[in-house]
C-alpha cells in the first residue's frame, strides 16, 4: 500500500484577500517501509505538504491515496480517526502538547485513544519510555519537571506507543543538542527498519544523507525534484541553483581536488572510506 498524491493543490484562505498558495500540483509516489526526507527553502510548501498526510488539511484539488483511504477535497473528518490511528503527524516542540498528571498516563494516552485496553496502553507506554531513552524512574513524575530534551522523548514515545504505520516528522530535532538530535534519529532510524515508513521535513543535509532513502525537494509550493539522496546529492550545480546545502561530507570530499571518488561521499562513513581507498592507491 504505497502512498500516492495525485495533482494536491492547497490554497490557505481561499477567496479571502489573504488567499495563497500553499501546494500546487503536487504528484508522487512513496513506497511503503520507505525513509522520505522532504527538503526545501522556508516557506516551501513542506510543513503544508506534511499536514497533508493526516489530513490536518485537505486538498483544494486532487487526491491523496494513503493507509487504505482516499483523501479529497470532500472527504470530512468524521473518516479520519482510522486514518490517524495509522498516520501520525508530530510537529516542532511537540512537548508543548504534554497534559497529563504523570509521564507514564501522557505516553499511555495515545493507545488508550485508538483503542488499547488500560493494561496494555500502560505496557506500550512503559515499553516507549525505556526505547526512547528516558529513565524508568521518572514514569510517575510530572512530564513538566523534566528538561526540554526529555519531555520532547515523552511526546515522541507518546506518539510510537500506539505504533503507526507511517510516522510523520516535521523537524523533530529543532531546539535539541546535537547528541540529543543524533540518538533521537536513530531512535527513527531503527523504528523504519522495524517495518514502518517514516516521513521526516528536514534543514539537516547530513540527516538527509544517512537516513534517508527517498527525497522529495520543495519549492514555492511545487515538487521541483524526487529523487534518491545519491541521486540529488550527486548533482551539485542543480543544488546550487537552487540555493540547497550539500551534506558535510560531499563538500569536504569536493575540497579534495587531488583524491577521486567513484561515488561522491555523503556520510562521515562514506568519506573516511573513500580517504582510505586514495591513500591507499
Ligand atoms: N496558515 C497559513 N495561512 C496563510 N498562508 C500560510 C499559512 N501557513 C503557511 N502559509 C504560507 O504557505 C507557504 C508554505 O508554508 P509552509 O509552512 O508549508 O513552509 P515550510 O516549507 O514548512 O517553511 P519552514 O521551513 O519555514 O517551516 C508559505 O508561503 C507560507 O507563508
Ligand atoms: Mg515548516
Amino acid at each position: 500500500m504505497s502512498i500516492k498524491f495525485q495533482k494536491v493543490s492547497y490554497v490557505y484562505s481561499q477567496g479571502s484577500p489573504l488567499e495563497k498558495k500553499g501546494l500546487d500540483n503536487v504528484s508522487f509516489e512513496l513506497k511503503d517501509n520507505s525513509f522520505t526526507a522532504i527538503i526545501g527553502h522556508t516557506g516551501s510548501g513542506k510543513s503544508t505538504l506534511m499536514q497533508h498526510f493526516n489530513a490536518l488539511l485537505k486538498p483544494t484539488s486532487g487526491q491523496i491515496e494513503i493507509a487504505g483511504s482516499l483523501i479529497t477535497p470532500e472527504t470530512t473528518d468524521k473518516h479520519l480517526k482510522k486514518l490517524r490511528r495509522h498516520v501520525s503527524l508530530v510537529f516542532q516542540f511537540p512537548e508543548t502538547q504534554l497534559f497529563e498528571n504523570t509521564v507514564l498516563d501522557d505516553i499511555a494516552f495515545g493507545p488508550k485513544n485508538f483503542g488499547y485496553d488500560s493494561e496494555k496502553a500502560k505496557a506500550s507506554a512503559q515499553m516507549w519510555l525505556d526505547r526512547v531513552g528516558l529513565p524508568k524512574d521518572i514514569a510517575n513524575r510530572s512530564p513538566f519537571e523534566l528538561s526540554g530534551g526529555q519531555m520532547r522523548r515523552v511526546a515522541i514515545a507518546g506518539v510510537l506507543a500506539y505504533e503507526p504505520e507511517i510516522l510523520c516528522l516535521d523537524e523533530p530535532g529543532v531546539g535539541l543538542d546535537p547528541r540529543a538530535r543524533a540518538k533521537m534519529m536513530q531512535l527513527f532510524f531503527e523504528y523504519q527498519k522495524a517495518g514502518h515508513t517514516i516521513i521526516l521535513v528536514t534543514h539537516n543535509m547530513d540527516d538527509v544523507a544517512e537516513y534517508a532513502d527517498d527525497v522529495l525537494v520543495m519549492e514555492k509550493g511545487r515538487l521541483i525534484k524526487h529523487d534518491v539522496p545519491q541521486k540529488i546529492f550527486n548533482d551539485r550545480s542543480w543544488l546550487k541553483e537552487h540555493y540547497l546545502d550539500e551534506p558535510r561530507a560531499s563538500l569536504f570530499a569536493s575540497q579534495l581536488t587531488n583524491y577521486t571518488f567513484t561515488d561522491l561521499p555523503l556520510t562521515k562513513k562514506e568519506l573516511i572510506a573513500g580517504i582510505k581507498y586514495n591513500l591507499r592507491k
